[in-house]
């Protein structure tokens, strides 16, 4: 298959790519592959939101320096200016893409507030704002004629000058498409591109315990890896404070950052508040500090969870405006006007990912990157709540924008290998991967979680390293399957995370070590 553009991945940050380069290029051809189906995203479950300028008390300034704050120093404060000025064009754009976001009784936009910010200035959809906007983007997406879209197959690598066994200086390692597995016929495949966009979003699975959906195995993030692009800040894993304690849920129910912002208070079992004993934004502080402080209290008594307490929040409101968590808990007994929610913190968001420039380019020549399993610098060390559905959506113009720029320039490389399986043969043991991806995620969970040392990441480290050997073992002879590729992914992400841990030697924002202290 040949196709001028390839986007790997269906979520906001994809989408919004695929529409943008099927607009301007009529006549040039789209392919769009994803591993699942069309919701099988991040992005249909976010909850919270898009934050976006719009009340006349709030800035692009104040914006910004909320952004720098929860970013603790890391954040590039170039692109943190242009995403935030960005927004409210964005927003019209997506408004005229035709998704729905709440608006008050004045009929202005109704604005949530979430951790870290100063001002009410997140744009939603009640509770499920990227689900509303994987809808308008799916439904305006077929009507462009000229994208392929290809649901249930697999990305095994990306092609690039290695592919054709030429050593090439690593500043000239371009990307010339990739291999795919078609999950229903179990046929591998080459498709050749011209330019090629990683939107493939987070690795949430690599810690099991998570509220990313089972998508989310950092597929993008270890194949730009393995054709040598530059990753960065890695180690920066996000932690939602308030994923809802519900064992073997997969993945975690979100209760949203943004029913903190609504008056929610986080209790003991006695009902006595904590948050003021660590930040005086208290429930509102940023993500990691948030997290950190309840991963505290959890550890000093020895329990399982802590609670939100929402029993004193306007009902009515509450209803119009989180419908869908009022019914989860419903669903699983609680009645949040008299109950108190169990919640603990979860794996939710990778804040660094493969470098990209201000156009979304990586280090590999005509290899883009956006959303989730990029790093832009937006970030830094902990994300603002609601900045990453915004990052993704302008950064998937840009990228847009530099493609339209370069695609004229490009030909097909027409000598690429295809797939070889020589040598490997069916693996009727599933076990072997099962087991070993259980045993990847405990070791995430209880050496690289919220609190880290030297000497969990260095047995972390040595863990990896049996799984990884056993697991490329497998790979060698095996024929290629999901499974199989996913658990190798995760090993190299959570690699990565480990290593670029250690080489941190300063606690920043949501990285926590107790040697570091
Ligand atoms: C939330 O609704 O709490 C999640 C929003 C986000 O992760 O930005």
């Amino acid at each position: 298959m040949k196709t001028d553009f390839l986007v790997i991945g269906s979520g906001i940050a994809g989408l919004t790519y695929v529409i943008k380069v099927a607009e301007k290029f009529p006549n040039k051809s789209i392919v769009v592959v994803t591993k699942g189906d069309e919701q099988d995203s991040n992005t249909n479950l976010a909850q919270g939101g898009v934050a976006i300028v719009q009340n006349k008390c709030d800035s692009f300034e104040k914006h910004v320096a909320d952004t720098l704050k929860a970013g603790d120093g890391l954040c590039n404060e170039e692109v943190v200016r242009m995403v935030i000025s960005e927004g409210p064009k964005c927003l019209k754009e997506m408004i005229d893409w035709g998704v729905k976001f709440d608006l008050n009784k004045s009929g202005k936009f109704d604005l949530g507030k979430e951790g870290g910010h100063s001002e009410n200035r997140v744009v939603h959809h009640k509770d499920y704002t990227g689900a509303e906007i994987a809808r308008a983007l799916v439904s305006r997406l077929k009507q462009l004629k000229n994208v392929t879209y290809l649901k249930h197959h697999f990305v095994i690598d990306l092609i690039s000058d290695h592919h054709l066994k030429k050593s090439i200086p690593e500043s000239e390692t371009t990307c010339y498409g990739a291999y795919l597995l078609n999950k229903q016929t179990q046929e591998t495949f080459t498709v050749l591109s011209k330019l090629t966009l990683l939107a493939t979003g987070g690795a949430g699975q690599v810690y099991g315990h998570t509220t990313n959906p089972k998508v989310t195995t950092g597929d993008g993030l270890a194949m730009a890896y393995r054709i040598k692009a530059r990753v960065k800040e890695i180690e920066f894993i996000q932690f939602h404070p308030t994923a809802l304690y519900h064992p073997e849920e997969t993945p975690a129910f979100l209760i949203s950052e943004a029913v903190r912002g609504f008056g929610a208070k986080l209790v003991l079992k006695n009902g006595n508040k904590f948050m003021h004993h660590y930040d005086t934004r208290e429930e509102l502080a940023s993500r990691d500090i948030v997290a950190r402080a309840i991963d505290t209290e959890l550890k000093k008594r020895g329990e399982e969870f802590v609670y939100l307490d929402c029993t004193n929040l306007n009902n009515e409101k509450f209803t119009a405006h989180f419908p869908k968590i009022k019914e989860k808990c419903k669903n699983i007994g609680l009645d949040i006007h008299n109950d108190f929610i169990p919640v603990l913190p979860a794996s939710h968001y990778i804040c660094g990912g493969i470098s990209v420039n201000m156009h979304g380019q990586t280090s590999i020549r005509n290899l883009f990157a956006s959303g989730e399993c990029s790093h832009t610098g937006l970030h830094g060390a902990n994300r603002l709540a609601s900045n990453s559905l915004l990052e993704a959506f302008v950064y998937a113009g840009r990228c847009a924008d530099k493609s339209a720029e370069l695609i004229h320039k490009i030909s097909f490389k027409n000598e690429i290998p295809n797939w070889n399986s020589e040598g490997t043969t069916t693996t009727e043991e599933l076990v072997l991967i099962s087991h070993n991806l259980q045993e990847l995620q405990k070791i995430m969970r209880n050496f690289v979680g919220i609190v880290r040392s030297d000497e969990r990441l260095k047995r972390a480290l040595s863990r990896l390293e049996l799984l990884y050997k056993e697991t490329e073992t497998l790979y060698q002879k095996s024929t290629i399957s999901p499974q199989l590729c996913e658990l190798r992914n995760m090993i190299t992400v959570a690699y990565l995370i480990v290593t670029h841990s250690q080489n941190r030697k300063e606690n920043k924002g949501g990285y926590y070590n107790l040697n570091l202290v």
